[in-house]
């Protein structure tokens, strides 16, 4: 192991994380009743530009008039990019009025550090001047081939980045990919065409102690290509995925919940090396495998999952 370690630096549950357009006070009230682990007030990509100062309304009139988290759910507010102007009022207006009721604020199309840099210098002065005593997480969108390209230097922004989202959506538009899909396979493409951009970002994710989640999945008529695509990121080492429709979330908590069988076998794996360590064995064997101190690693982190999820209820 090297000398130089990042441990994770914020842990939430999210296996779940439900878009919600914050031009509908309706759908945030299902949001804050339904099943996920998450939920985003989105002020981006979701709403016209007709309707960005109501949205920003309803985002704060909802952070005060919600107890989100005594609801078992983390909310963040997606604000805008920071190429449009709507972007400081949001961080402003939401940060001033309710800054003290959101969990995280969701950077979408980060491309450089930089960009981090700004949000979190406006959210420490706003904090201040309000004098609050909470303190907002960032996470970030990485869904630019720039903001790809600079991933590793982006997780490495330390402050309050807790959190690197994969775009898949914008990702697409950015590379010039040949698909008008989000998310999803491709039949152009023999495997997973999204599968070295996600692994790229989890590794840095998982390098810097960020938590590393898959983003949307369009079609919302298929919950099996829906649950495919989990399970591809799960694999990988996502900790979640969004749902864009509430149909999604259930889909989404199931496959970020480590079954029964999984967490039987990791107390297992557990139980054999402590009983080797005790014969003075590093080593052990269970049901005809080699096991070691790695798998009992592997063994702690779906403990991790499973005693999160039993802690929310
Ligand atoms: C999400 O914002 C995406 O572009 O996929
Ligand atoms: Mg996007």
């Amino acid at each position: 192991m090297s000398h130089t370690l990042y441990p994770l630096r914020k842990a939430r549950l999210q296996r779940s994380e439900l878009a919600v357009p914050a031009s509908n006070p309706s759908m945030i009230d299902k949001a804050a009743e339904g099943p996920a682990d998450y939920v985003f007030l989105d002020l981006e990509d979701a709403i016209a530009p007709s309707e960005k100062v109501q949205a920003r309304k309803n985002t704060i009139q909802a952070l005060n008039d919600i107890d989100w988290a005594a609801k078992g759910k983390t909310v963040s507010v997606r604000i805008n990019g920071l190429d449009t102007h709507y972007m400081y009022r949001d961080v402003v207006d939401v940060m001033e009025q309710a800054g003290n009721r959101v969990h995280t604020l969701l950077v979408p199309k980060v491309g450089v550090t930089g960009d981090l840099y700004m949000v979190e210098a406006m959210v420490n002065q706003i904090e201040q001047a309000k004098g609050f005593t909470t303190r907002v997480g960032l996470e970030a969108l990485i869904e630019t081939a720039l903001g790809m390209a600079n991933v590793e230097a982006i997780a490495q922004f330390g402050g309050r980045l807790e959190a690197l989202h994969f775009g898949v959506a914008d990702f697409s538009a950015s590379m010039r990919a040949r698909t008008t899909n989000i998310g999803g396979l491709n039949p152009m493409y023999p495997g997973d065409q999204w599968h070295a951009a996600i692994a790229r970002m989890v590794t840095a994710c998982r390098a810097y102690g960020l938590r590393p989640i898959d983003g949307p999945f369009g079609d919302f008529s298929d919950p099996e290509g829906y649950k495919d695509g989990a399970r591809r990121a799960a694999a990988l080492g996502c900790e979640g995925k969004w749902a864009i429709h509430p149909s999604q979330v259930a889909l989404a908590n199931e496959v970020f919940s480590p079954p029964e069988a999984e967490v039987t076998k990791a107390r297992r794996i557990i139980e054999a090396l402590r009983a080797a360590e005790a014969q003075g064995k590093g080593a052990a064997q269970l049901d005809g495998r080699m096991i070691d101190a790695a798998s009992e690693k592997m063994a702690n982190n779906v403990l991790v999952v499973a005693d999160a999820i039993a802690a929310r209820g």
